[in-house]
C-alpha cells in the first residue's frame, strides 16, 4: 500500500461556496545564487541546477522573521481582496518555522496587521501546511462559522538550514505567500475538490530533530547543531512522486473533472525533476504547469502560496479556470485542491 493509499487519505468536495478574493506573497530582498553556495560548501552550480532546476533563493534579512515575511504577503492579499485587517475574522499561519514554539505565528501576524478581531493560530503540515490551512478555512467559511479567513503559507528555512550541509543547505529559501477566502455568493470561483493525507510511519525521513520536547537543545549538545533540517533526499523523492500524483487525480476526480479541463498547476516547489515526473503522470502539458522553483528554492508551506500568487499577478489565471494545486512534505503529508477561478 502506498502512502496515498492509506486510511489517512482524506477527500472532500463540500462545501465549494468559498472563492479565493485576493492572493499577494512577499519575499526578502537577499538573493543567494548557486554561486555564493560554491563558496559555503562542495557543491557546484551544475550539480544544483541539474538536480533540482533551482538557480538562486531568498533569505530573510537578521530580525526579519516568519511573521514579518507572512504579514507582508497577507497586506497585499487582503489589498486585492478589497478588505480592511480589522475585519478579518480568522488567520491560519502554516509554518515548519515559526518565531516561537510558542506562541503561534499567527498571533503576532495577527499583531503586525491589525487584525485585531481575529482568530489566529499556526498548522504545522510542513510543505503541504499551506493546502492543509486552505481546508480548514474553507470550511470554517463555507459553514459560515467565520465571514472571511486569511491563510497564510510562510517560512524563514534560513534560520534552520545547517550550512555546512550541502545535502540540504542548496535546497531551501525563504519567502511568504497568502490568500483571502470568502464565500462565494454568485456562485463564481469555487474551491471544488480538496485531497488531504498523512503517513506519520515515514517521519523520520525529513524532520528537524532538535529544539521540540523530544531533544531540547541544551550545553551539552548545542554544538551538534540539532536544531537544522535532515532529510533523506532521494527516499522523499520516490513518495513525493507518488504521493502527489495519486493526491492529484483524487483532487481532479471528486471535482468532477478530467485533467483535460486543468487550465494551470500549481504544484509544491521542491525540486523540478519531481514536478517534472507528477505531471507526466497525471498527463499534464508542461507548458500549463506554474514554476518558480528556479528563483526561490523550496519555500516549504510558502512555495504553492508564492506560486498561486505570482500565476494570479501574472495574469495566468483567468476567470471560470480550472486551477490543481498539489504539494508534499515532511510528515510525510501531501495535499491537492482543485479550485475554479
Ligand atoms: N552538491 C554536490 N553534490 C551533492 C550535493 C550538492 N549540493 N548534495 C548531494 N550531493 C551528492 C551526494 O553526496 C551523492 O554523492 P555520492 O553518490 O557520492 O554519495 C550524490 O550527490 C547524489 O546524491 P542523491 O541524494 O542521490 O541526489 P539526488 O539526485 O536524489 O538529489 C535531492 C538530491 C535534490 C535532495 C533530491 O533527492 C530531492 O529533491 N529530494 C526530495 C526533496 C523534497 O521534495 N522535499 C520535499 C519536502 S521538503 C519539506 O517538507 C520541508
Amino acid at each position: 500500500m502506498s502512502a496515498a493509499d492509506s486510511p489517512a487519505s482524506q477527500g472532500s468536495k463540500l462545501p465549494s461556496n468559498v472563492r479565493i478574493a485576493g492572493t499577494g506573497s512577499y519575499l526578502p530582498e537577499k538573493i543567494l545564487t548557486n554561486a555564493e553556495l560554491e563558496i559555503l560548501v562542495e557543491t557546484s552550480d551544475d550539480w544544483i541546477t541539474s538536480r533540482t532546476g533551482i538557480k538562486e533563493r531568498r533569505i530573510a534579512a537578521e530580525g526579519e522573521l516568519t511573521s514579518h515575511l507572512a504579514a507582508k504577503a497577507a497586506e497585499k492579499a487582503l489589498e486585492q481582496a478589497g478588505i480592511e485587517a480589522a475585519d478579518v475574522e480568522l488567520i491560519i499561519v502554516a509554518t515548519i518555522t515559526p518565531d516561537t514554539l510558542t506562541p503561534a505565528t499567527a498571533c503576532y501576524v495577527q499583531q503586525h496587521l491589525g487584525a485585531l478581531k481575529s482568530v489566529a493560530f499556526d498548522v504545522s503540515a510542513a510543505c503541504s501546511g499551506f493546502l492543509y490551512a486552505l481546508e480548514l478555512a474553507r470550511h470554517s467559511v463555507g459553514a459560515g462559522a467565520f465571514k472571511n479567513a486569511v491563510i497564510i503559507g510562510a517560512e524563514k528555512l534560513s534560520a534552520f538550514v545547517n550550512w555546512k550541509d550541502r545535502n540540504t543547505c542548496v535546497l531551501f529559501g525563504d519567502g511568504a505567500g497568502a490568500a483571502v477566502l470568502v464565500p462565494s455568493e454568485n456562485g463564481d470561483g469555487r474551491i471544488l475538490s480538496s485531497h488531504l493525507g498523512t503517513d506519520g510511519a515515514q517521519a523520520e525521513l525529513l524532520n528537524i530533530p532538535g529544539g521540540g520536547a523530544a531533544c531540547p537543545i541544551t550545553i551539552e549538545n548545542a554544538d551538534q547543531n540539532l536544531a537544522v533540517l535532515s532529510m533523506q533526499g532521494r527516499e522523499v523523492f520516490k513518495h513525493a512522486v507518488n504521493a502527489m500524483r495519486r493526491a492529484s487525480e483524487q483532487a481532479i476526480e471528486s471535482a468532477g473533472l478530467t485533467a483535460a479541463d486543468i487550465s494551470l498547476v500549481i504544484p509544491h516547489q521542491a525540486n523540478i525533476r519531481i514536478i517534472d515526473a507528477v505531471v507526466e503522470r497525471i498527463d499534464i502539458d508542461p507548458k500549463d504547469v506554474f514554476i518558480n522553483v528556479d528563483k526561490y528554492g523550496n519555500t516549504s508551506a510558502a512555495a504553492v502560496a508564492i506560486a498561486l500568487d505570482e500565476a494570479n499577478r501574472q495574469g495566468r489565471i483567468n476567470s471560470g479556470d480550472k486551477i490543481l494545486l498539489v504539494a508534499f512534505g515532511a510528515g510525510l503529508t501531501w495535499a491537492s485542491a482543485v479550485i475554479e477561478w
